[in-house]
């Protein structure tokens, strides 16, 4: 199977958001928002939300911290954009690729990365990981949230990788191993397994799905 450019990718995201409606992805995780709460104590302030689609986490956090959303859909940053000010919020949206952020190093207090880093291959997810990491401050925390092995729903697409899957409407999908997760850089803080609920399309049940939500910082320079 031929390996899909990020443009490819970026138009498939624009149609499956043109025609599917942000409130798929309304519940927010618990992980998600004790996330929040960690980051508000500690008084953080700047913080990015890469791969944020339609703003589900993006609404949260929007009330609570100054938040730079970016994503590689323009149609996902036009209805996150929409949803935070139609609460009457502020937020700077950046469209932009997660393997290459357009951002300098160390400027963000905290990174949320939510069901994003594991649409991608292999090189490419090693490559975000590292992004995600340049960009944190030293002391800075992220929350890595990403499909597991042990997510129960068929894999859709064909197998391109140890489990990556791609399919013909251009998504290409990674189930995280948690062998995997010991390559993550910095410290990890908290490690955590999740069976969750999907929610419901129409009426249609979208069944259950399994995910890996890391916390982990990035040390402080030793002199
Ligand atoms: C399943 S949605 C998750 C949205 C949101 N973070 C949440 O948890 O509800 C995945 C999002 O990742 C974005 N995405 C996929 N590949 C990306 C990339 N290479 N760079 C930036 N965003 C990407 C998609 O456009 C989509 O909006």
């Amino acid at each position: 199977m031929k390996r899909l450019t990020i443009e490819e990718r970026a138009r498939a995201w624009d149609d499956y958001l043109k025609v599917n409606h942000p409130r798929y992805y309304s519940d927010l995780h618990p992980q998600i928002i004790r996330f929040a709460d960690i980051l508000q104590k500690e008084d953080r302030k700047e913080l990015l939300d890469i791969g944020c689609g339609p703003g589900r986490n993006t609404v949260h956090l929007a009330e609570r911290f100054n938040v730079t959303a970016m994503d590689i859909s323009e149609k996902a940053l036009e209805i996150c954009a929409g949803r935070v000010m139609a609460q009457g919020h502020g937020l700077r949206t950046i469209l932009g690729n997660q393997f290459a952020l357009p951002f300098p190093d160390n400027c963000f207090s905290a990174v949320l990365s939510a069901f994003s880093l594991n649409f991608g291959y292999l090189d490419e997810i090693d490559k975000g990981e590292k992004e995600m990491f340049r960009v944190l401050e030293p002391g800075g925390l992220y929350l890595l949230a990403v499909l597991s092995d042990q997510d129960p729903r068929d894999k859709k697409g064909e197998k391109v990788e140890e489990g990556t899957f791609q399919t013909e409407d251009g998504l290409v999908m990674h189930y995280f191993s948690e062998k995997e997760l010991e390559d993550l850089p910095g410290t990890i803080i908290s490690k955590e397994h999740s069976i969750f609920h999907r929610g419901y399309e129409g009426e249609k049940d979208l069944g259950e799905a399994g995910a890996w939500f890391v916390i982990g910082e990035k040390e402080f320079e030793k002199l």
